[in-house]
């Protein structure tokens, strides 16, 4: 017999990583949104995006744009984002408290660095930035909010967080900034993983973690004499991953100020 009990929560929001949008306004500024309904088809990052935001607006009309993944120590600088919007006037259906902030990149405390291939800059503090372009958006089915499938032509990654040598984030370094129900958290330690890792322990060596203490020097990336490390996106895998040629690997210096 259960012991569940019935609920009615005003939001599912059931823990999903942060990530934040930037898009391009129609002014040919730049937005910056945090979003939590993000979630990975291979290549494909597949959005939840209010429709009444300036997100969704850019997005229809400029589908550029950058995916970048703070790490859970940034949360507070998410949170400062929270109440902003780049839509003005603020629209009605925004929740209380809601304002047109038109310096997002400012406003978070976070810096802009030029893409490679898309329009919108990425967001220099965050340990991975996933350039992409919105091959579909359209509206879901309540209305409230459209749906973009967003294709990644390009990662950049902390090199901290790549195994050496090869295209393979290492999820023993890499600490994602999870959101549920409203609540801002981290990982706990390693349980087990896939059968289909690639990134054991006895595979990727020494493992540098992104915490706190790693945070204070990962933060400044443009200091640091090598950039963000590019890594080649491969063929398609028939998961969820997305897998890279380790003969694709490119190291390069990004250009970022
Ligand atoms: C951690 C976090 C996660 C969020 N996730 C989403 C989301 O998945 N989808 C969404 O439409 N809004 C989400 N929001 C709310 C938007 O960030 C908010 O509506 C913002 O005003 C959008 O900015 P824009 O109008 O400039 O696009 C989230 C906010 C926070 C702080």
């Amino acid at each position: 017999m259960s012991i569940h009990v019935t609920i009615e929560p005003s939001i599912l929001y059931f823990g999903t990583p942060v990530v934040l949008l930037s898009t391009e306004n129609p002014d040919g500024s730049f937005n910056l949104a945090p979003m939590s309904s993000a979630w990975a088809l291979g290549k494909t990052i597949v959005l939840g995006i209010g429709r009444a935001g300036q997100t969704a607006r850019n997005l229809a009309e400029r589908p550029d744009l950058v995916i970048n993944l703070p790490a859970a120590y940034q949360w507070e600088a998410v949170e400062r984002l929270a109440p902003l919007t780049g839509r003005d006037p603020v629209p009605a259906s925004k929740p209380d408290g809601c304002r047109f902030e038109p310096d997002k990149f400012g406003a978070a405390g976070l810096h802009a660095a030029p893409s490679d291939g898309v329009r919108p800059p990425r967001v220099v503090e965050c340990p991975l930035q996933f350039e992409a372009r919105a091959v579909s958006v359209r509206a879901d089915a309540s209305g409230s909010f459209v749906i973009a499938e967003a294709v990644v032509s390009k990662v950049h990654a902390d090199p901290r967080l790549v195994v050496p040598g090869t295209n393979h984030v290492d999820p023993g370094a890499w600490s994602p900034l999870i959101y549920t129900f409203r609540h801002y958290f981290g990982l706990g330690p390693e349980l087990g993983h896939s059968y289909r890792s690639e990134t054991r322990p006895e595979q990727r060596g020494s493992v540098v973690g992104m915490g706190q203490e790693a945070a204070e020097t990962a933060l400044v990336v443009e200091e640091r004499a090598a950039g963000p490390v590019h890594v080649g996106l491969g063929d398609q895998a028939d998961d969820h991953d997305v897998v890279a040629d380790p003969r694709s690997v490119v190291r390069q210096a990004d250009q970022v100020r």
